[in-house]
Parts: C-alpha cells; sequence; structure tokens
C-alpha cells in the first residue's frame, strides 16, 4: 500500500484543512478518537488510490465519519430519536452504531460543499449495507484497519490482503471480522447485520434473487 500518491488543487487542500481543524476541536476531549479519525482519513485515502476510489472523498470521510463519537450516549440516542432514526429495535441497544448515522445527519448542513457519497459512507460505516458503493467499502476497510488499531490476527490478515483481494473481497473480510468480534464478545448483534450479512452471503453464492 501506499505506492500511488495525491496532490490536491487549492480548494480541495484547504477544504481537508478546515474539516481537519474543526474535528480537533469537536474531539478535543478525546484525543485518541482524534488521532483515530486522522489514520483512517490517510488509510482511506491509501485504500481509494489503490482501488480507483476518489481519494478526496475518501480522506474527507475518514476525517468526519466519527465526528459524534464526542456526544453522551445518552445524549446521542436522543438526538437520533429526534431525528427519526428507525432500526428497528430500541436505539438504546444499538448505541454504538448510531453515531454515524446522526452524523450523516447533522454534517451536511455544515459542509455543504461535500457531497452526499461522502454522508452516505459515513451513515453506513457502522452498519455496513448490502449496497455498498466502492467508497462505502474504503472508509469501512479503512475504519477496521488503520495502523494505530491494535492488531489482532484478522487485523493483520485484513492488513495483508490490501491491493491483493479486489475491494469486494477485503470488505467482506472485515464485514465479517466485525460480526465475529460481536459474537466472540457475547454482545448484542443489531438483527439488520444479520440481514446485511445474508444478502451479501447469497451475491456470494451467486444468487441473484434475494431480496432486500
Ligand atoms: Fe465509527
Ligand atoms: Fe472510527
Amino acid at each position: 500500500m501506499g505506492e500511488r500518491t495525491v496532490t490536491y488543487g487549492p480548494a480541495e487542500a484547504a477544504l481537508i484543512e478546515r474539516l481537519e481543524a474543526d474535528l480537533s476541536l469537536q474531539l478535543a476531549a478525546k484525543p485518541k478518537r482524534l488521532a483515530h479519525s486522522l489514520s483512517v482519513a490517510r488509510t482511506a485515502e491509501r485504500l481509494a488510490l489503490a482501488y480507483d476510489v476518489d481519494p478526496f472523498l475518501a480522506r474527507a470521510a475518514g476525517v468526519l465519519h466519527d465526528w459524534e463519537k464526542a456526544t453522551p450516549a445518552r445524549e446521542l440516542v436522543a438526538h437520533a430519536r429526534a431525528l427519526g432514526v428507525d432500526l428497528g429495535v430500541d436505539l438504546d441497544l444499538v448505541r454504538p452504531l448510531l453515531h454515524g448515522i446522526v452524523a450523516a445527519r447533522v454534517l451536511p448542513g455544515r459542509y455543504p460543499e461535500l457531497p452526499a457519497a461522502v454522508w452516505r459512507a459515513i451513515e453506513v460505516h457502522t452498519t455496513a449495507a448490502a449496497d455498498m458503493t466502492p467508497l462505502d467499502e474504503v472508509l469501512f476497510v479503512a475504519d477496521g484497519i488503520e495502523p494505530l488499531r491494535p492488531a489482532t490476527p484478522g487485523i493483520e490478515r485484513t492488513r495483508s490482503l490490501v491491493g491483493k483481494l479486489p475491494l469486494d473481497e477485503l470488505f467482506w473480510e472485515s464485514f465479517v471480522g466485525g460480526i465475529v468480534y460481536v459474537l466472540e464478545g457475547s454482545r448484542y448483534l443489531y438483527p439488520g447485520t444479520i440481514e446485511v450479512y445474508n444478502a451479501l452471503a447469497l451475491r456470494r453464492a451467486g444468487h441473484t434473487n434475494e431480496t432486500r
């Protein structure tokens, strides 16, 4: 990874600088989360270059993906409820999934210069979706493998496969690894994740008539 580099034009470079400065304030109380976010942004940019995805959009999505991580849990749940977020289960059960969804609703008003593709990637970075775009997959994978994340066998495996597997396959590795992590930790597994898993598993098996 990292064979290709990118040079942005002045407008894009200035916007990245502004996003990073804004995030430093937003996550001022969470230095580790800030470092993680900037690391995800760099990793997403590198993945984008490796897989022919727009590196600027990947970088921007990476910077902003955990924007709501400084919001206290109860406040985040209340905000999601106020926004009408409906995941089919009590939102208290899926608190770890809400920060991406809420950020995707809050941030477009703040950064109208960024396209919907960025907000969509941020929205699905916790839940994944049956119809992930390449940009969605880049952010999802980058979040899971950025170099500041302590290595586990699964993460190491995904890292070693960057550039070797197609992006869809890399995402699948990362997605399944995330489910295994939830199961091994005896944590609540969001039913929507099972639906996404089944849709993707059927597609991989060559079924074309899966329902979504
Ligand atoms: Fe996140
Ligand atoms: Fe993250």
